[in-house]
């Protein structure tokens, strides 16, 4: 069990990108972060479904061997780089300097402060998007129950602060378009979470032909079936169960619904009437084709 001292860190700009105090402070080290050819990196805005996308993948390198992706919890497998906190020994830094690559490496950073290492040596990076109306109930509530985060306030303040980028890890709306415009000139999967939802199957197939491994249908069949919402949430090894003192389960649990539209509970209609004039204005040079219901 990994134990940490937290509290609800401020957050503090790298470069106009708002991050959790500590991750700030450590920054400089994570710039200088040495990745070689064979890591990949899993690039996501929070919430977008980065945990169970690592999970797909750690089956995919592992051929769907599931005693072999239960050794050990998601963020020992598969390190998050920037997180750190006063107790280092907690840290991705930490974690991936001591593993031998190829590594599986998550991250929430915006392209422009992915440490230049992971360009140079060319290597391959899956980006998961979610339509940005599931993205800031998940991460609204996820805030209220990670107690290193940022005291998340009401929920119309909150949605305010998703709207003008004030969230940690910044504005989705700049990390979505960043990946997107650089997933031609760099190895990038760009994928969706709606997509996953919608056909598990097809985009288990599309995530190991970029990774190289061609599975049989029944290993295949196999990962989507340890992957899906509720598989995970009963899984120890991926659910976070085994973090203790960081979340607050009584607020909101980490495998909290795992649907697409369940914004549509939280939004109220002036709400969504706002939230689309002002996605539509900022989206409208670069059209991502976001999905908000199946
Ligand atoms: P909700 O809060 O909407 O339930 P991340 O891993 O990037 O932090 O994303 C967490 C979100 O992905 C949560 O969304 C979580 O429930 C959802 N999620 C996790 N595993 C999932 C799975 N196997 N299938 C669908 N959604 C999943």
């Amino acid at each position: 069990m990994e134990r940490t001292v937290c509290s609800r860190y401020p957050s503090v700009s790298v470069r106009g990108i708002p991050l959790q105090e500590p991750v700030a402070r450590h920054f400089a080290r994570v710039e200088k972060f040495q990745a070689f050819k064979d890591d990949l990196l899993v690039a996501t805005y929070p919430k977008a479904g980065t945990t169970w996308t690592q999970e797909v993948v750690d089956l995919i390198l592992n051929e769907g061997n599931e005693e072999k992706c239960r050794r050990a919890p998601t963020y020992i497998r598969m390190p998050f780089l920037e997180m750190t906190s006063p107790d280092p020994s907690v840290s991705g830094m930490t974690k991936l300097e001591k593993m031998d690559p190829p590594r599986v490496i998550k991250t929430h950073l915006p392209i422009q402060l992915v440490p230049q290492s992971f360009w140079e040596a060319g290597c391959k990076v899956i980006y998961v998007a979610r339509n940005p109306k599931d993205t800031v109930v998940s991460y609204f509530h996820f805030d209220r129950m990670n107690l290193t985060q940022p005291e998340p306030g009401p929920w119309p303040e909150y949605l305010e602060k998703f709207m003008k980028g004030q969230l940690c890890w910044g504005s989705w709306y700049d990390h979505v378009k960043g990946y997107w415009r650089e997933k031609q000139n760099k190895n990038i999967l760009y994928l969706f979470y709606e997509d996953m939802k919608e056909n598990p199957a097809r985009e288990v197939v599309r995530i190991a032909e970029f990774l190289g491994h061609r599975l049989s249908k029944s290993v295949v069949g196999n990962i989507v079936k340890m992957t899906t919402f509720a598989a995970m949430q009963k899984n120890p090894m991926a659910n976070y169960s085994t973090l203790s003192g960081i979340f607050d389960r009584k607020a909101s649990e980490f495998m909290r619904k795992g649907e697409v539209g369940d914004w549509q509970n939280h939004f109220s209609p002036q709400e969504n009437a706002a939230f689309e004039e002002h996605y539509h204005k900022t989206m409208a040079a670069t059209p991502i084709p976001f999905r908000f219901s199946l």
